[in-house]
């Protein structure tokens, strides 16, 4: 059942082409118009939101934190990220003009659960994003947009992490669509590029040897630093939560932006750092400043292993190790440069010799709050 890997794990992160492929499927017509019919809310109540709320735990917030950057740009509507323990114990501003979106891979979250119920009670509607059908979260909530990444049995998120953000993805052009008809052209580009994405994350898989390699030479490293922004940021976070779960290692995810306003006073001499760069084709000056982030922190000792999108040769001269991925549009690269990060975490911790599928101290399901 592991489909011939040796762990869950691995198979989970090779399935990532078909559950991106899967959640997608079906979901929009030929003319590139979403078809969210299976939502089920009233599309008049959907369009007189004017606040999102995304509620989630670990890795599903992280997906949440990409969605956010994706539907704040094409929808215009204002999209909090709340870990939902937090939302839930302090005075939320919630009404009925607010879309609660619950992300949950197992739908049994009690954090995430307990949030869900408390939001309907004060009136907001709820859509859960969740892999497991007919499981709580969804069963509770008003709607529900199935990722179809399959079982996930590793206890840690890789495969659903990826169909969250796509659902997430197709949930923002539909609210865009509801919207008016303006960006019906750059929504069909999008599905566009949305369905070249598997072959494209199969392409990082296809060449993942070097990465792996690298993370064999690095089984003895104690800390590992990870930077990105924009949509880059979550997937820092990520990074660094699939290392600490199940390799044991200190781990942080920074915005580069924030580096100087403290966190640069960890690097010395040989500190491991990952940078997530974004696309030189993306915002303003985003690639040039963080650019200049791997320079400070190189000129400081740091050995900067670096993510950038093919044909991104700036990066090359500061960086100890680049890892290419194939060009997508900047918001959608989530779905690519999460992939070696994984892949990263999971062969460190093999070559420690750790199991991968049952890290320690870990449950798959939190179902306690
Ligand atoms: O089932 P959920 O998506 O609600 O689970 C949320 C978190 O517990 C989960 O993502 C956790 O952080 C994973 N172990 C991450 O790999």
């Amino acid at each position: 059942e592991k489909g011939g890997y040796p762990s869950f794990m691995e198979k989970e992160i090779n399935d990532q082409p078909q559950a991106v492929g899967d959640t997608l499927l079906g979901r929009s017509d030929v003319e590139g118009r979403l078809t969210l019919d299976e939502l089920r809310i009233d599309p008049e109540e959907l369009k007189a939101i004017n606040k999102i709320m995304v509620l989630a735990c670990g890795t599903s917030a992280y997906a949440g934190q990409v969605a956010k950057y994706a539907i704040e740009h094409w929808c215009r509507i204002p999209v909090e990220v709340e870990l939902s323990h937090e939302f839930r114990y302090r005075d939320p501003i919630v009404d009925n003009h607010t879309l609660i979106v619950a992300i949950s891979q197992s739908g049994e979250t009690m954090d995430t659960l307990m949030a869900v119920r408390y939001a309907k009670e004060q009136g907001a509607k709820v859509l859960a994003i969740c892999n497991t059908n007919g499981s709580t979260i969804p069963r509770e909530s008003d709607a529900v947009l199935y990722t179809h990444a399959g079982p996930e049995i590793a206890v840690a998120s890789t495969k659903a992490f990826l169909a969250q953000i796509t659902a997430a993805y197709l949930l923002g052009l539909y609210l865009a669509q509801l919207r008016g008809d303006k960006f019906q052209g750059e929504i069909k580009d999008l599905l566009t590029d949305l369905a070249k994405v598997p072959a494209k994350i199969q392409q990082v898989l296809d060449n993942s040897g070097q990465i792996k390699e690298l993370a064999e030479l690095m089984a003895d490293t104690k800390s590992v630093l990870f930077l990105g922004r924009h949509v880059g940021f979550p997937v820092a976070m990520e990074g660094a939560l699939k290392l600490k779960e199940l390799a044991y290692i200190h781990a942080e995810g920074f915005a580069a932006g924030e580096l100087k306003h403290g966190p640069i006073a960890l690097i010395e001499e040989g500190q491991p750092v990952f940078v997530v760069v974004p696309s030189p084709r993306g915002r303003d000056s985003l690639h040039a400043k963080v650019v200049s982030n791997i320079q400070e922190i190189r000129a400081r000792g740091a050995k900067t292993i670096v993510i950038a999108e093919e044909g991104d040769d700036a990066v090359k001269a500061y960086a100890e190790h680049v890892f290419y991925v194939p060009e997508t549009p900047p918001l959608l690269a989530p779905l690519l440069t999460t992939v070696p990060l994984q892949i990263f975490a999971c062969a460190l911790a093999t070559a420690k010799g750790y199991d991968v599928d049952q890290p320690r101290n870990l449950a798959k399901s939190v179902t306690v709050e």
